[in-house]
């Protein structure tokens, strides 16, 4: 493993490692105070950024090293300088680069050009660190990853490629229900029809909240305008209502489901206040989970 870019290009056993690696340093994060002691994290936001920034940065410190945070106006990747010159730059200052931005290809660039571990933070793409926190919260609190069905109810966008990519590499199962016209892209659905049956996966995408919750052990909603489409937020609120995950929808999942959302949520919006603050939600765990995860892919790829 030199970078984590998406969970697509890892395998089984690497993302199995990293969730048991991060279940290790959450029960016992003292035995791991020194393993990346003096090293330093450059963090490249072009977004903002709660839950990302803080884990990355209490994480790498956890390990004995330090972050550098670089925010959107200093750095202006491709911009101010390409995206080459960035690299050979920071590959001669820092032991890793984490990258928060919208094109997928940045983070490819990135890592072809750098010598250096780069971690994509969140990408239009991919957010594959939310996934593996995701998969770490589910093992924790269903005791098992493996043949658990998910239900992703919303956007097709980041978050929904990363947990179909991981459901699929992990052996879970994966319905995704969403407006005409914001289904995953082919390219997604393409990879998935090529991986999903060696472990057992199954999935579907469907437009019919309804038909993806039926049965579902885990519901999952992220907002429905994701940074970058501020202006399609008002459109998209009248589009995706029948999308909301509320207490009406709930009913057809499974008695003991359990609520996922990546943060940050909008009540009223994609999720009603009654289902995100009751006691089937575990958003505040998985946010925790961000920084246990990303301290096993830190330690994996910088030591
Ligand atoms: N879930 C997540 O990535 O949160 P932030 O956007 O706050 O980093
Ligand atoms: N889909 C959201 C996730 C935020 C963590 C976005 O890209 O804005």
């Amino acid at each position: 493993m030199k970078d984590f870019l998406s969970i697509r290009d890892h395998s089984s056993d690497e993302l199995r490692q990293i969730l048991a690696l991060g279940a290790e340093m959450k029960a016992n994060p003292q035995k791991f105070s020194k393993a990346l002691e003096g090293k330093a994290l450059a963090m490249l936001f072009e977004k903002p950024s709660l839950r990302t920034r803080v884990t990355f940065d209490v994480g790498i410190q956890q390990l004995g090293g330090y972050s550098l945070y670089l925010s959107p106006s200093e750095v202006s990747l491709g911009k101010r300088e390409s995206i080459a010159d960035v690299a050979h730059n920071l590959e001669r200052m820092v032991q890793g680069i984490m990258i928060r931005t919208f094109g997928h290809t940045i983070v490819e660039q990135m890592a072809e050009h750098s010598r250096v571990p780069i971690i994509n933070g969140l990408t239009d793409f991919s957010h594959p660190c939310q996934a593996m926190a995701d998969f770490l919260t589910i093992q924790e609190v269903k005791g098992k990853v493996s043949g658990v069905k998910l239900a992703f109810i919303g956007d097709g966008n980041n978050v929904a490629n990363s947990l179909m990519f991981a459901a699929a590499k992990l052996g879970a199962h994966i319905s995704v229900a969403t407006p005409t016209g914001y289904e995953p892209k082919p390219e997604v659905m393409a990879w998935m029809k090529q991986h999903a049956p060696a472990t057992g996966c199954e999935y579907f995408v469907t437009h019919d909240p309804v038909a993806a919750v039926k049965g579902a052990d885990v519901l999952y909603t992220d907002v429905w305008a994701s940074m970058g489409q501020e202006s399609e937020a008002e459109a998209r609120k009248k589009i995706f209502l029948p999308y909301q995950v509320n207490e009406r929808l709930v009913a057809h999942a499974k008695s003991d489901y359990t609520f996922m959302h990546c943060l940050p949520a909008h009540r009223g919006e994609e999720v009603s206040a009654g289902v995100i603050d009751s006691p089937h939600a575990v958003v505040f765990q998985e946010a925790e989970n961000r920084l246990h995860v990303q301290k096993a892919i830190m330690v994996l790829l910088m030591k």
